[in-house]
């Protein structure tokens, strides 16, 4: 018998804050009035997706020390949108991102729980630890961890937020009018921590969450990173988006998990994904060839350069060649990005690649940045996805449409009946918690751990 073929992930990422979302199309809405958000959550849950998913950014990012207003600027904060969301949708997980750098367990944990208790178990939290001291300067606590440190941070706060989720036993609340009893205070533990990030001494406010703890997703991918998604995300959401790429990382993260004692299924690996759809393949690649042409403007593609070359690249035409100019080693012009790691070898290959190709500025820039992951005809695209899936690349996609809010809308309508189709996409979802799409498992209550959390005992088996 042939083993059971394995099953798809969807999550929807709210279109934001970088040039692949394309706010001047005449059919581009609001990226902050609710109705948007409200128009891309019920496509996805009429879909059947896993989760609605946001980003996050803690400052507005600078090009030549002014805010970077060629793509969208500005976004609110993903809990408060989720707390909304909450309301108008049934089934649908909803994944904030939250940074644990400049953020404190106690509080943010109370926050995810109370997201969890409104949502009845839709609660996610993807962890992300972004430390760049630009950010830093909006915090006291600045941009001051390495590395290492903020990722030793991230999976602290990840364990004190557990022993903060698992400090009510689920049964502490009783309510019993007669007795004049509301809970056993014997049931809320004492949460103890002291090191050199936190320092917690007390008990959380809000009981157990439907979920027992939030999803928890994570976003990077240096060693650390892997290594912290290992032993403490149910998700990662990775930028791996080739089938080889995928494939290696996929099987990377996998195997640290023994490491942790956990097994493959309990972690879920969803690169981000976009998309371009056509009624045939053919009209689907014009499609995709039109899209990126309004991702990468003229005076986008001189941006993008700029934050390569470092230096200001203004005199010269996006529809000209590639100027012969050599890039400053030194860090330049942009703030909030993602910084390069080697800016010489990276204007090298670029400079290759125009040379090769006869490529302008701007055809450069389309070539060279983020071309979408799916192209082609609906059927196309739902067979690239499976392949993804059952080629263990991927055990699903955080889509990325290019429009607010109707971005989505085609593929829900087209790509998912066929996923369906193929018995490798739910037709219902099976429980009412974003666990419960996942397949996760809701953690046991941990009555002791080494944060000196102090729940008493083991449950009373059927105690009134
Ligand atoms: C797919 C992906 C999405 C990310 N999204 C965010 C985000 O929304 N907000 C944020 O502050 N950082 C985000 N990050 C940054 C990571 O949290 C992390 O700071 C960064 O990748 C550097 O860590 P690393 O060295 O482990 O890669 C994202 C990273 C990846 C890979």
């Amino acid at each position: 018998m042939s083993a059971p073929r394995r099953q798809v992930h969807l999550a929807a990422h709210f279109p934001g804050v970088n040039n692949t979302t394309v706010w001047a199309d005449p059919r581009s809405g609001s990226q902050i009035d609710f109705t948007s958000f409200v128009h891309l959550a019920r496509t996805a849950e009429r879909g059947r997706f896993d989760f609605f998913f946001l980003a996050e950014g803690l400052r507005l990012r600078e090009l030549k020390g002014r805010i970077h207003d060629l793509d969208v600027v500005g976004r609110p904060e993903s809990l408060t949108v989720l707390s909304a969301l909450a309301a108008v949708t049934d089934r649908l997980g909803l994944a904030a991102t939250v940074n644990a750098t400049f953020n404190e367990p106690y509080e943010l944990a109370r926050r995810l729980a109370t997201l969890d208790h409104l949502s009845e178990g839709r609660a996610a939290w993807n962890v992300v630890t972004t430390s760049d001291a630009f950010t830093g300067e909006n915090f006291r606590r600045g941009g001051f961890l390495d590395r290492a440190d903020r990722y030793t941070r991230a999976a602290e706060f990840v364990r004190l937020s557990r022993a903060l989720w698992d400090s009510w036993r689920p049964d502490a609340i009783v309510a019993d009018q007669a007795a004049g009893v509301f809970v056993r205070p014997q049931d809320i533990g004492t949460v103890r921590h002291d090191d050199r990030h936190f320092t917690v001494e007390g008990r959380s406010t809000v009981p157990r969450s439907p979920q027992g703890h939030p999803v928890i997703i994570q976003a990077g991918d240096s060693d650390e990173g892997r290594e912290f998604a290992a032993s403490s995300a149910d998700v990662i959401f990775s930028r791996h988006g080739t089938l080889e790429e995928g494939k290696a990382f996929y099987a990377d993260v996998k195997r640290r998990l023994a490491r942790y004692g956990r097994e493959p299924h309990e972690l879920k690996i969803m690169p981000a994904a976009t998309f371009a759809l056509g009624g045939t393949d053919a009209e689907a690649a014009e499609k995709a060839a039109e899209i990126r042409r309004q991702q990468v403007g003229p005076q986008t593609a001189i941006a993008f350069l700029e934050q390569i070359w470092g230096r200001d690249m203004s005199a010269y035409d996006p529809e000209g060649p590639l100027p012969d100019v050599d890039p400053e080693p030194e860090e330049g012009l942009s703030q909030g990005r993602v910084r390069l790691a080697d800016r010489t070898a990276v204007a090298a290959k670029w400079r290759a690649v125009a040379e090769e190709k006869n490529l302008t500025i701007r055809e450069l820039v389309i070539e060279m940045t983020g071309r979408q992951s799916f192209v082609g005809s609906a059927a196309t695209v739902a067979r690239r996805i499976e392949e993804f899936v059952q080629g263990e690349a991927a055990d699903g996609f955080i889509l990325v449409p290019h429009l607010t809010p109707g971005g989505l809308d085609d593929f829900v309508e087209e790509v998912v009946p066929i996923l369906q189709e193929r018995g490798v996409f739910r037709t219902e979802y099976a429980g009412p918690t974003l666990r419960d799409h996942l397949g996760l498992a809701v953690p046991r209550p941990a009555l002791r751990d080494h944060l000196g959390l102090a729940v008493p005992r083991p449950a009373r088996e059927g105690a009134s």
